[in-house]
């Protein structure tokens, strides 16, 4: 993740936080989350619709929400059949839960790392200390628990479709002692939140592994309040054009080939992490790369205005500081300038949009 010092994607991109690095609690399919009910004496966090604190059990006093725990998370998916692809996406993510904590094992570590991160500096300094925040596709949610540690009047719901990522959050979540972090397992296409009700909504690195990306935009973009603000993070047409070039010469040869890869190349990196480099961006089961100039329409659709892009990643300001949008030159100078940054690119073609949603 763009700020984790030791994993492959660090701070000067908005990466999606490069390998995981499996804790016991990340390792194969028996780590999908316990039995319903079976942790009833932690914290019950906040209602994800309504953000009435939940007191007690199901169903939240004030909206009606009916909701099943297992272990810490709410699970929205509960033991329904999933669309196929979207079981094979939380299968490949069972194994190799994304990003994962590796050394950093408490509260302190993780804010201390992430504080390293301009990236995640900026972001921080972005929301507001009280905002609701809301990060789909959270997986391990390293960025999740950042943004709840560092505000803790914030309340940060991460969800995620990956059982087993969820556990390895709410792990953190209670060795770190988190209560302003609520955990839910949900479909992106079924997201149990009420329309515009987050002042910034995150996704990143999640639309271009379902099956039909525009809709999971749709849906993310849903979340949003007015005014408020949208970060999606996404495979970019030509920013990752040399990845797939590079992927594409790694089936002919049998392997990737390390001279290509900036994340293979480092020395710094343990095999295992290396290997789970190779999963996510050689083996991936379902992957779109989306063009900017696509996404950013759909988004002017939607209602939103554009406010920048990451990379460049250094700037004046907030991320939310409105800078001037590009004219169609611009942008595809910007784009082809990413386009030839894939050799050293360690986030592989991955982009930032940051977008406000307009007053209604
Ligand atoms: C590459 S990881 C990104 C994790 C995190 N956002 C980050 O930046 O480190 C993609 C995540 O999207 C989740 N995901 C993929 N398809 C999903 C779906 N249909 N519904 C919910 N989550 C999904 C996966 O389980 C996985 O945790
Ligand atoms: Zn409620």
């Amino acid at each position: 993740m763009a700020g984790d010092s030791d994993a492959p994607r660090d701070a000067q991109t908005p990466g999606t936080g490069g390998p995981s690095e499996p804790s016991d609690l990340n390792q194969g399919r028996s780590s999908k989350l316990g039995e319903a009910g079976a942790d009833t004496q932690r914290a019950h966090g906040f209602c994800p619709r309504c953000f009435t604190n939940l007191e007690q059990s199901p169903p939240c006093p004030e909206c009606g929400f009916k909701f099943e725990r297992r272990a810490g998370v709410i699970d929205h998916i509960g033991t329904s059949d999933r669309e196929k692809r979207a079981a094979e996406v939380e299968d490949f993510y069972t194994k190799s839960p994304f990003p994962g904590y590796g050394e950093v094992n408490n509260g302190a570590a993780l804010l201390d790392r992430s504080r390293r991160a301009p990236f995640l500096v900026s972001l921080d300094a972005s929301i507001a200390p009280d905002a609701e925040v809301i990060d789909i596709g959270c997986g391990t949610a390293q960025l999740a628990a950042f943004l709840a540690l560092s505000g803790p009047r914030r309340r940060v719901l991460g969800i995620d479709g990956c059982g087993a990522s969820l556990a390895c959050a709410d792990e953190f979540r209670n060795r770190s002692g988190i209560s302003n972090l609520q955990l839910v397992r949900s479909d992106i296409f079924d997201l149990p939140v009420a329309a515009g009700t987050f002042q910034t909504v995150i996704s990143r690195g999640v639309v271009h592994h379902t099956p039909d990306p525009q809709r999971a935009i749709e849906c993310v973009a849903q979340c949003v309040a007015p005014n408020g603000y949208l970060i999606l993070g996404f495979y970019e047409t030509r920013a990752r054009l040399f990845h797939c070039m590079r992927r594409a010469l790694s089936k002919l040869t049998g392997k990737p080939i390390r001279m290509l890869d900036p994340v293979l190349r480092r020395k710094d990196l343990d095999t295992e992490k290396k290997r789970i480099w190779i999963e996510d961006q050689y083996l991936h089961p379902l992957e779109h790369i989306l063009p900017l100039p696509g996404v950013l329409k759909q988004l002017r659709a939607l209602g939103f205005d554009w406010v920048r892009t990451l990379p460049p990643a250094s700037f004046g300001g907030t991320l939310f500081d409105a800078t001037p949008e590009p004219s169609a030159g611009a942008l595809f100078s910007l784009r082809a300038g990413w386009a030839m940054a894939g050799l050293t690119d360690p986030d592989a073609g991955l982009v930032l949009v940051v977008a406000r949603k307009r007053p209604n």
